[in-house]
């Protein structure tokens, strides 16, 4: 992916600006060790119009410091954690002792709507520094490598945010985690799969986020990560996921006539998996609600009945994401608005689909 043309011309009076969308994962990151790295590799695509928008204006200040808005207003808790992650990187950009961020932040998804807003977020951010970065110390090494080295390092400094985060600076689907079968495979940043190399019937793929609980916090990061240290599954569980996107990246290369199929069975597996360790750990989580069983019970039903490709992914809550290629799309609505509208909060989903990745906003 390279650097778009843009990105150097949006450094304008000391301000940057970056467009940067979530992403869902097929397969699942669940456990890390310290320093933010993932006790397995995960695989997601990118979604298109779940984004957050993020433009930060930089002054010279005798101390670093920095206001924050969400959507005009001050949000304490966001604030907290972006300070929080500034302050490690410090050493790194020193700068940040000596400039005031103003920072400005808008999703254009609802908040507690099932989709990873810390990933589109964190992403953004990072993003936004290493455009400040490339303004200020034009100098630096990193900042006169080539292009690739800009979303490496955006990359990896998002995972540090957020670890799903670093799966978002790149449109399409992603890999995050060392794999000996995926060239250039890293624990500390993700990594692209070349869409030229992913099968057609893949290309298209569509997300249709179903809203069953939009007040349901997800569990935190920090505690969902640390069910997994020493739970009783977790050796097994981390090998099966670096399995999984093994075998799912071979599914989405190769395609061929059940090629969907195969897909949603690793698909709605890993879904299925990440709640099972939630349920077996200790202190254990139920996050799943009657409704979204409900769902997941309908969407295979339909399935078997019609033969129509749809499946379902969750995330660590009780929403569900419905996904098929742009070719079942009218059925997927149908499926939607006739059988799983009752189940919905106020009958409410969203709809997106795989994307190109961030952008740099005009200022
Ligand atoms: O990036 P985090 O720390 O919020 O963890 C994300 C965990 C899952 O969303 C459940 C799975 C994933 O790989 O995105």
């Amino acid at each position: 992916m390279s650097l778009p043309e843009s990105a150097s011309k949006i450094i304008s009076d000391g301000e940057v600006g970056w467009e940067c969308p979530s992403n869902i994962a097929l397969i699942k990151y669940w456990g890390k060790y310290p320093g933010q790295i993932p006790a397995n590799p995960s695989l997601s695509f990118t979604l298109s119009s779940c984004v957050t928008q993020t433009r930060i204006a930089y002054e010279n200040a005798d101390h670093g410091g920095m206001d924050f808005l969400f959507d005009g207003e001050p949000k304490p808790e966001f604030a907290h954690k972006i300070q929080t992650y500034l302050d490690t990187l410090r050493p790194e950009f020193p700068w940040l002792n000596q400039t005031h961020l103003r920072i400005a932040s808008h999703n254009t998804f609802p908040h507690s709507s099932g989709i990873a807003s810390s990933a589109s977020a964190m992403g953004a951010l990072a993003l936004c520094l290493l455009s400040i970065d490339r303004a200020i110390r034009p100098q630096n090494l990193i900042n006169s490598l080539p292009d690739a080295a800009f979303w490496g390092q955006a990359s990896d400094l998002a995972r540090r945010g957020s670890g799903s985060a670093c799966r978002s600076v790149y449109g399409g689907f992603t890999v995050w985690g060392a794999h000996p079968d995926i060239p250039g495979s890293d624990d500390r940043r993700a990594v692209p799969l070349d869409m030229k190399t992913i099968h057609p019937s893949f290309r298209d793929i569509q997300d249709a986020v179903l809203l069953v609980d939009r007040g349901t916090k997800f569990v935190s990061s920090t505690i969902g990560h640390s069910l997994m240290d020493g739970h009783p599954y977790a050796s097994a569980r981390f090998r099966q996921g670096g399995e999984r996107v093994a075998l799912l990246w071979k599914i989405i290369k190769n395609g061929g006539e059940n090629a969907w199929q195969a897909f949603g069975n690793i698909v709605e597996s890993e879904a299925l998996t990440l709640h099972a360790m939630m349920l077996a750990s200790t202190p254990s989580f139920l996050l799943m609600k009657p409704a979204t069983v409900a769902i997941i019970e309908e969407i295979r039903r339909f399935r078997n009945q019609s033969g129509v490709p749809v499946f379902f992914t969750l995330d660590a809550g009780a929403n569900v994401h419905l996904l098929f290629p742009e070719s079942a799309s009218v059925q997927a609505m149908e499926l939607i608005d006739q059988q799983l509208t009752p189940y919905l909060n106020e009958g409410s989903y969203l709809c997106d689909r795989l994307g190109d990745g961030p952008s740099p906003l005009t200022l």
